[in-house]
């Protein structure tokens, strides 16, 4: 059962919807007050009393039942108290018979969010600063999916622009097809490097000519730009695999050059386009904000000009309730100009488009520079972790079988749950000790907590059932209400497009359940005290390998 929504529905504030309600509930401080309260300073304006009169009024009219056993209005919070029998075995019969599928919902059922994450340039390094769009991304395509949307990843390929002109140009002057087939993107970035080191006038007029070879539909020039492109897809679909990242679209921004004319027809339409020495533009000043660039002089369309396009033919396409961009913060003002424009253009569905901002992610040897050649390729930070992960299990536990695999969870593991703990917008700094720690906030800790409840469940011989109506103690109640609390925890991460509740949510729950397992026998008790144990140990197991499964996290039987 949801808590949060189950109180919410049970009361009726003027102007305030039951979801407005829900996410304002939280938890007491202090469990002596209740279980949940509702801070009433949220409704002041709209219900235009003080927030002791409103929590005296709502605790007049709440009636409680065999859920809510209580309610009080203390300096204007409601607090509630939760039927405690009742609640644990309403939550761990529900979870043991959920299973994996406790937490999801239907509330997104017959809506399409689109989600365009990872977004990768071809034949550039797939590196460190693609690590929080690709995990914050696929952790929203699971957790939508979950709560029964219809979701379309999407990757919008950075596949267009005059880089691939020079890389032509790299490749015919020094290129070699066998070494570029077997170092593959490797190969190809360093042709790259080179090129920007060495070139000259000539050398770029030549990229241009490439470029322009391109973009005419020249068989040799085309055939070229398609081999490094499958290329770098080979690579780097080989670490969206690792990272357990699905895509259902690559359309890139090359698909959009025959549907960029259309908008600039329709710009002109409306009235929208201006001339600005020589290029075209979309006049944002009213607005506070730089113009949108929409043709350069020569002609040329702009990235903004093919993320226009994208977004009407996405809505076209799938008609999205929602679209999201996870885009790192720098491209802020990019998105506020393609938003207002869609929106000047008359597209009322623009007000669906999202920019999902994160934060940078940096070494914590400030290795993350963009000096030429200095670049940290993601690859190498998740081998290294793996590393890191297998020596650290080598040395705790030496005998255990897997350790190879055990390790690839655990230190991919670690490099997702690195990217997702803190709040997105925040800058990170990433740091193998600390992503890798049994002891931190971290995977790791989760994982550990997992395979210690699974050998609790080995241990034990013989069925075992909830017991109705044990009164559980204080440890045990705190491993209900947060095991309670999961599915308002993953919606609530939807709506705020934040994994990172989920990830500090699993912290939370395996420290609750740890606290727990050192303070109380489980295959020892007896009776009903050992019953509840066990299915206590076993939903618990189940939530925390769902909400690690949302953020593309895997769990070792044993560690
Ligand atoms: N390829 C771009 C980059 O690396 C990100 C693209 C994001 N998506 C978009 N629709 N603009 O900066």
């Amino acid at each position: 059962m949801d808590y949060k929504q189950y109180i919410a529905h049970k009361l009726t504030i003027e102007g305030v919807s039951a979801e407005e309600i829900a996410a304002a509930i939280a938890l007491p401080p202090n469990s002596e007050m209740g279980d949940y309260a509702l801070p009433c300073f949220k409704f002041a304006k709209v219900m235009r009393k003080s927030p002791v009169m409103i929590a005296e009024e709502l605790k007049t009219s709440f009636i409680t039942d065999d859920v809510i056993s209580e309610v009080s209005a203390v300096n204007g919070y409601l607090n509630f108290k939760v039927n405690k029998s009742g609640l644990a075995d309403n939550v761990l019969n529900r979870i043991l018979a959920e299973g994996e599928s406790y937490g999801s919902s239907d509330i997104g059922s017959g809506k399409t969010i689109c989600i365009d994450y990872s977004s990768v340039n071809i034949a550039k390094p797939f590196h460190i600063g693609h690590l929080s769009t690709t995990v914050i991304g696929g952790a929203l395509y699971k957790i939508y999916k979950f709560l029964g949307y219809n979701v379309v990843g999407i990757n919008h390929l950075g596949d267009y622009g005059t880089q691939f002109g020079k890389l032509i140009s790299a490749y015919k002057r020094w290129g070699n097809r066998e070494e570029v087939q077997s170092g593959g993107i490797h190969a190809i970035n360093d042709l790259y490097v080179r090129f920007n080191n060495e070139a000259d006038e000539q050398m770029e007029n030549e990229a241009r000519e490439y470029f322009r070879l391109i973009e005419s539909g020249d068989k040799e020039a085309n055939e070229l730009f398609e081999w490094f492109k499958e290329l770098t897809l080979e690579y780097v679909k080989e670490i969206y695999k690792k990272l357990n990242i699905t895509f259902d679209s690559y359309a890139g921004e090359r698909f959009y050059t025959d549907k960029m004319q259309p908008v600039i027809d329709e710009l002109k339409e409306k009235n929208l386009l201006k001339e600005s020495n020589g290029a075209q533009i979309v006049d944002l000043e009213p607005y506070g904000m730089s113009p949108c660039l929409i043709l350069r002089s020569d002609g040329a369309s702009l990235y903004a000009t093919r993320d226009l396009a994208a977004a009407v033919y996405r809505k076209n396409t799938y008609d999205f309730y929602k679209c999201l961009y996870v885009v790192a913060y720098q491209q802020n003002l990019h998105f506020k100009q393609v938003f207002k424009v869609l929106e000047l253009m008359g597209k009322d569905w623009a007000k669906d488009l999202v920019h999902v901002a994160y934060g940078m992610v940096s070494l914590e040897d400030g290795a993350m520079s963009t000096r030429k050649g200095k670049v940290v390729w993601l690859e190498d930070v998740i081998n290294k972790c793996v590393e890191k992960a297998y020596a650290i299990i080598n040395e705790k536990n030496p005998d255990l079988e897997n350790k190879k695999e055990t390790a690839q969870l655990v230190g991919i593991g670690a490099v997702i749950f690195g990217a997702l703990y803190n709040n997105k917008i925040k800058d990170i700094v990433f740091s193998y000790d600390k992503v890798l720690s049994f002891e931190g906030e971290t995977s790791v800790y989760v994982q550990y907590t997992c395979a210690r409840a699974n050998s609790v469940l080995s241990k034990c011989e013989g069925e075992f059932a909830v017991p109705q109506s044990y009164s559980p103690n204080a440890q045990e109640s705190e491993v209900i209400k947060s095991l309670a609390a999961f599915p308002g925890m993953v919606r609530d991460a939807a709506e705020k497009y934040e994994p990172s509740y989920i990830a500090r949510y699993a912290v939370d729950l395996a420290q609750k359940y740890n606290k727990f397992y050192i303070d109380c026998k489980i295959l020892t008790a007896e009776g009903d005290a050992k019953d509840f144990r066990l299915s206590l140990t076993k939903a618990t197991l189940y939530t925390l390998k769902n909400a690690l499964s949302l953020l593309g996290i895997g769990v070792p039987e044993k560690m």
